[in-house]
């Protein structure tokens, strides 16, 4: 997604504009640019590419001023170009934008009648061509931003500087998140915490429909009716230190290498190590009483909504659907009044999850958000927040966060069974125990990384790789195939075993390698079977199991991975690392950029 950083200081802007945009860079982007005020006037440098090509066109070019926007730009609408990278600039002002105009092209129609000229092919260009038509007309920035919004469909989140106005910044947001930085005689506006962490660790967040005015002694917020009103101000938990990769290549090496700390941090949050049992934190409604429990998400996270579906059934016993974003949000579902709606999200910012969340709650469930930003837009949303503790997660591919999102949701399926009486003490204390002892199997799993980075040379070459599993088996294989995809670009497909023989087995024959995940569960055996199926026709087994899994199928596998012995309740916790470790081998070995894989975006802001 695209990244928004803005700076109304006293020192130099450039340098503090281009270290914001890097803290942005994990969004994923393809261009990027500043504009600053030079003796009150718009200049601007942008280029294509990677920042350091900014940084480059910069030292060609240094840019002054002590006011300035930047953008790192995610192509919607337009090739990644200079011409189409933020800011756009007209003689009057300069603008950065992260969302979709929807009504662009009438809005652009519109202003090449009355003469206004486009130099770029993007939707974000007619945000600063109408501000300009309105200034002509003579009315204020503030006015006339003000009366521009109303005009624009769609979503955004933007930064404006306006020429001759070297004590003014606007920002404003539908849709797409943004904060601003709260310094001493300066201000500074991001479209996340990340983005504002060496300047300040005071932060406000717009709400949605807010438009705000920034001087470098404060900050003036309106609400969508113009309404000036007030925005809480939150000190920032991220450290001012430009998150690094430690002694690690990527950003998603080191994240995966964090499971075991971080599912022990998110544990801490759950589980009472005197009693040895869970303690959630107090939720606003009885879990006891709710007749259905609905949980949506998008991409990795749908997948740990996948497997929670299996927990909440098979041990609390209640009622669980379970859909992506994308299409819940359309689907007008009618959902029993009293319900629990549960959004998961890493970013907590996904625009089709965050939709998906207001709808349920005008549908009056009680809304629960299991997030790993606790200051994003789901988490100030939602009626409780369970939050994941993974840490910033830099890698496109979320890893850590996913395993956090399932200790999570083990914990409050385990306390859900508990309260509704599905469990007695005996099953309870086994169930809690499984999950205590996660963390230090997470680490036994990391053993095996010499193991997979092997495998990862006999199917790197593959044309099709496909996974399967049955249960929560099924949903790494999900997920598994999502994470290679994602980062190898190796077309990869995630099926329940059983479903092989509707269809997917014509795929088989001896260069599809198949992907077993199969922990020693009670249907173990009919995954083995399945797995019979796929070499009696020649297809290279790939099998994920536990010792006891491995021992019953003998050498019949091209290869195994043995992952610890636990109670199948967890399994699915701990069979995500060795596929996530695959995607990553196998990533590197294609040489793909690995952090940001090409067209993705870390949070995706837009529909
Ligand atoms: C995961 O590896 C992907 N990068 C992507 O599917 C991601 O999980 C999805 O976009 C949802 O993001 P969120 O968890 O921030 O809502």
């Amino acid at each position: 997604m695209c990244g928004i950083v803005g700076v109304i200081g006293k020192g130099p802007a450039v340098p503090r504009l281009v270290d914001g945009l890097k803290r942005l860079e994990y969004r994923g982007y393809d261009s990027s640019g500043v504009a600053t005020l030079v003796a009150d006037r718009i200049q601007r440098r942008r280029a294509e590419g990677k920042i350091v090509n900014l940084e480059a066109r910069l030292s060609q070019e240094p840019l002054d001023g002590t006011i300035g926007i930047a953008h790192t730009r995610w192509a919607t609408h337009g090739v990644p170009n200079e011409r189409n990278a933020h800011p756009h600039a007209t003689g009057k002002v300069a603008l950065v934008h992260n969302g979709i105009i929807e009504n662009y092209r009438q809005l652009r129609d519109e202003l090449t009648r009355a003469g206004h000229k486009f130099e770029s092919e993007t939707d974000s260009e007619v945000m600063a061509q109408l501000i300009t038509h309105l200034l002509d007309q003579g009315l204020s920035p503030e006015d006339a931003t003000a009366k521009a919004l109303k005009r624009v469909e769609g979503a955004f989140a933007l930064g404006i500087l306006f020429d001759g106005h070297p004590d003014l910044l606007i920002g404003a947001r539908r849709g797409s998140p943004l904060a601003v930085g709260w310094g001493q005689g300066e201000m500074f506006l991001g479209s996340d915490a990340m983005a504002l962490a060496p300047m300040t660790d005071k932060i406000s967040y717009l709400e949605e429909g807010d438009w705000v005015v920034l001087r470098r002694d404060n900050a003036v917020f309106h609400d969508e009716t113009d309404k000036v009103v007030s925005r809480e101000v939150r000190l920032t938990a991220l450290s001012g230190a430009l998150i690094g990769k430690g002694n690690h290549r990527h950003f998603m090496l080191k994240e995966i290498y964090e499971q075991p700390a971080v599912i022990g941090d998110t544990l801490n949050t759950m589980f009472n190590p005197a009693t040895r049992e869970i303690a959630l934190p107090q939720l606003p409604f009885d879990i006891a009483k709710v007749p259905k429990i609905t949980i949506i998400a998008c991409g990795t996270s749908y997948y740990s909504a996948l497997v929670a579906k299996y927990w909440f059934e098979r041990v609390a016993r209640v009622a669980v659907e379970i859909d992506i974003a994308s299409e819940f949000r359309y689907r007008e579902a009618p959902m029993p009044e009293g319900g629990l709606a549960i959004f998961i999200s890493q970013s907590g910012e996904t625009s089709d999850t965050l939709a998906a969340l207001r709808y349920a709650k005008a549908q009056k469930q009680h809304v629960l958000a299991v997030v790993n930003v606790p200051e994003s837009a789901m988490a100030r949303e939602a009626h409780a927040v369970l939050h994941t503790h993974a840490g910033p997660e830099i890698g496109v591919a979320s890893t850590k966060a996913f395993t956090c999102q399932l200790t999570v949701l083990a914990c409050l399926a385990i306390a859900t069974a508990r309260a509704r009486g599905a469990i007695d003490a005996a099953t309870e204390a086994k169930l809690s125990a499984a999950i205590a002892e996660v963390p230090s199997r997470a680490n036994e799993v990391m053993g095996h990384d010499g193991a997979i980075q092997q495998l990862a040379q006999k199917v790197m070459e593959a044309r099709d790789i496909l996974f399967i599993g049955r249960g929560t088996g099924f949903a790494i294989a999900m997920e598994g195939a999502l994470k290679l995809k994602e980062i190898s670009y190796i077309h990869a497909e995630g099926y329940a075993a059983g479903e092989l023989k509707h269809g997917p087995i014509a795929l088989i024959d001896e260069t599809v390698p198949v992907i077993v995940i199969a922990p020693s569960d009670h249907l173990f055996e009919k995954t083995y079977s399945n797995m019979q199926e796929v070499m009696a026709r020649g297809g290279r087994v790939i099998f994920l199991s536990d010792k006891e899994g491995i021992a019953r199928i003998g050498d019949e596998a091209e290869a195994t991975i043995e992952i610890p012995s636990v109670d199948p309740f967890v399994a699915p916790i701990l069979y995500a690392i060795p596929v996530q470790l695959l995607a990553y081998h196998v990533a590197v070995l294609k040489g793909t950029d690995v952090d940001q894989p090409r067209n993705l975006a870390k949070s995706v802001t837009v529909e």
